[in-house]
């Protein structure tokens, strides 16, 4: 796994919580705060939000990956998640999947609980056997 200073785990995390406080969830109340750094030192901060309709929600992780991806950025180095949840928060499937697209599979993606304590996995053991790009350019 890419290794992280404590210092740096703390930083992420601070920021992912700053990134909660623009989150839009009316309906589930269920506030997220993500935060993506990159190999180059940049951090993408998103929140997750909600819509009337359900299905458009996008999850915190989605919309940092998305604004990075958007500003050219791909090479990716960690990710911190914190919600309001008393127990750490861990990407959905779909994130893990958007996550997959675009990070190296040792990448630690570091769930904290609200009150910041947290866990780190690599992005393998949360989206084993993973289908990428490497799939189909396979099959070519
Ligand atoms: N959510 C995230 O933003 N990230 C996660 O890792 C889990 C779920 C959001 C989606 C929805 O707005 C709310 O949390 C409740 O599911």
């Amino acid at each position: 796994m890419i290794n992280l200073h404590e210092f740096e785990i703390k930083k992420m995390l601070r920021l992912a919580a700053e990134a909660r406080e623009k989150a839009y969830a009316p309906y589930s109340g269920f506030r997220v705060g993500a935060c993506l750094k990159t190999g180059s030192g940049a951090y993408y901060l998103g929140c997750n939000i909600e819509n009337a309709s359900f299905t458009p929600t996008n999850c915190a992780e989605r919309t940092a990956m998305f604004k990075a991806v958007y500003e050219g950025e791909r090479d990716f180095e960690a990710i911190a998640v914190i919600s309001d949840g008393v127990d750490y928060v861990a990407p959905c499937g779909v994130c893990r999947q958007v996550l997959a697209e675009f990070c190296p599979q040792d990448m630690p993606v570091i769930c904290a609980d609200r009150d910041g304590n947290y866990v780190v996995h690599e992005l393998r053991e949360m989206l084993p056997m993973s289908f990428t790009k490497k799939d189909i350019d396979e099959s070519k």
